[in-house]
């Protein structure tokens, strides 16, 4: 295997010069593994810009890697989306202002205390121990994938079923019903309105209180990490039930909705990249590397939100309290002063340093346990699948809009 090259961190050159017209943020990709073509204005090397949201309200969007890492870091910036004045990137999340959101909506100290109670499940150790569970899953995906025939859709058949499948076990939610949270996920990442948003919110909510409630009548706790958090923190009271709750929506729903994007989409830029599955078919030893370039490439959790608490000068501008900061993933991680050739898929570069699954306090508390899926789903896919491909032209194949995560909404191949 090449040397990997090692990484420099960039500073990025920024002036304060700001374009005239700010552009809409966020747009639809027009390749679903590209940033949209109509951010090319922001790639210009500068650090951070102005655009402007659905309701025309204008915030920062940070597009430059140092200060990307710098502000991510940076306390004077709160994720608190019960704010009245948190910035949402379209309508539907609406609902989601003035409601309680675990883990990844609240700030320290109360941040601190809710993730310490986790961390240890998610654990490098803890994910590699798990390998053997979530290979499991993939065959068992697999073999019921072969056995029906060709052709299939991939996103329900392996892509989604497989984070879903290992988040369950992992928290102790019973699979049988991941239709209804599957929908309810789905609804509340990308619903048509802010009220079947809240809906999808009230109905997961809901759904969680009852099992946390059934488990916490259990005299012996099951394995999962929600018996785990209600037979110890809830009784002792580091967390009240409210504060677990929305700990066990973040969980699930990160738990599922992404990883399966990464999959599905990871799984259509291979097949776009056919020299690049070659080499990796050729030599599964990169599948590490090409996990962590893949996961810089697509970027599929776009738009990180924030909202400044005071006044902070970064990159020769200065941000008001108040003002709404937003990280443009897909562009931070293909700033050119940090990735050579950025736009194209190379994983003898380190793509080490992304910010696919953010940085701070707030960065990916489930990125050990996504790396083995990933590493896991696209190397058994890719071995028992020699003849994976297409089952429809690329270009009508459909993929998410930009204001949510990103990834395949179907997949249709054949092999
Ligand atoms: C490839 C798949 C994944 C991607 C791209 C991804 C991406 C991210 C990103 C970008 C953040 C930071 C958001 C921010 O700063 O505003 C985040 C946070 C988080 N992710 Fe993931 N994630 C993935 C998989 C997972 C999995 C499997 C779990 C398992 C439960 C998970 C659970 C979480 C949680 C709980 C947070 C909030 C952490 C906190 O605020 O302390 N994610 N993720």
């Amino acid at each position: 295997m090449p040397e990997l090259t090692e990484l420099t961190e960039g500073t990025d050159t920024t002036g304060p010069e700001i374009p005239a017209a700010p552009v809409p943020f966020p747009q639809d990709r027009t390749c679903p593994y590209h940033p949209p073509t109509g951010y090319d204005p922001l790639r210009d090397g500068r650090a951070l810009s102005r655009v402007t949201l659905f309701d025309g309200r204008e915030v920062w969007l940070v597009t430059g890697h140092a200060t990307a890492r710098a502000l991510l870091a940076d306390s004077r910036l709160s994720s608190d989306r019960s704010r009245h004045d948190f910035p949402v990137p379209s309508p539907r999340f609406l609902a989601g202002r003035g409601r309680r959101v675990g883990l990844l909506g609240v700030d320290d100290p109360e941040h601190r205390a809710q993730r310490r109670t986790v961390v240890p499940s998610f654990t490098l150790k803890r994910a590699t121990g798990m390998r053997p569970q979530i290979q499991r899953t993939v065959d068992g995906l697999l073999d019921a994938m072969i056995e029906k025939g060709p052709p299939a859709d991939l996103v329900s058949a392996f892509a989604l079923p497989v984070p879903s499948m290992v988040i369950c076990g992992l928290l102790g939610v019973p699979y049988e019903d991941h239709e209804f949270f599957e929908e309810q996920s789905r609804t509340l990442l990308r619903g048509p309105t802010a009220a079947d948003t809240a809906q999808a919110r009230d109905r997961l909510e809901a759904y969680l209180g009852a099992l946390v409630d059934r488990k916490a009548q259990q005299r012996t706790p099951g394995d999962g990490v929600l018996d785990d958090l209600v037979h110890h923190q809830l009784r002792d009271g580091t967390l009240d039930r409210a504060e677990l709750v929305s700990m066990a929506v973040i969980l699930l729903v990160a738990g599922h909705e992404t990883t399966a994007n990464m999959i599905s989409l990871g799984t259509y830029t291979l097949l776009q990249h056919p020299d690049r599955l070659a080499e990796l078919r050729t030599d599964p030893a990169l599948l590490p590397a090409a996990v962590e370039e893949l996961m810089r490439m697509l970027s599929i959790a776009e738009g990180l939100q924030r909202i400044a608490l005071e006044d902070i000068e970064v990159a020769g501008v200065t941000i008001r309290a108040g003002d709404g900061v937003l990280f443009a993933t897909s562009v931070i991680n293909r700033d050119p002063a940090v990735y050579d050739d950025p736009d194209a898929l190379d994983w003898h570069r380190s793509a080490r340093h992304h910010v696919a699954f953010g940085f701070g306090i707030h960065q990916c508390l489930g990125q050990n346990l996504a790396r083995a899926e990933l590493e896991i789903a696209l190397g058994s896919l890719f071995e028992r699948l020699p003849g994976l491909r297409l089952a429809a032209p690329a270009r009508d194949i459909p993929f998410k809009p930009g204001d949510t995560i990103q990834g395949m909404l179907e997949l249709p191949v054949t092999w």
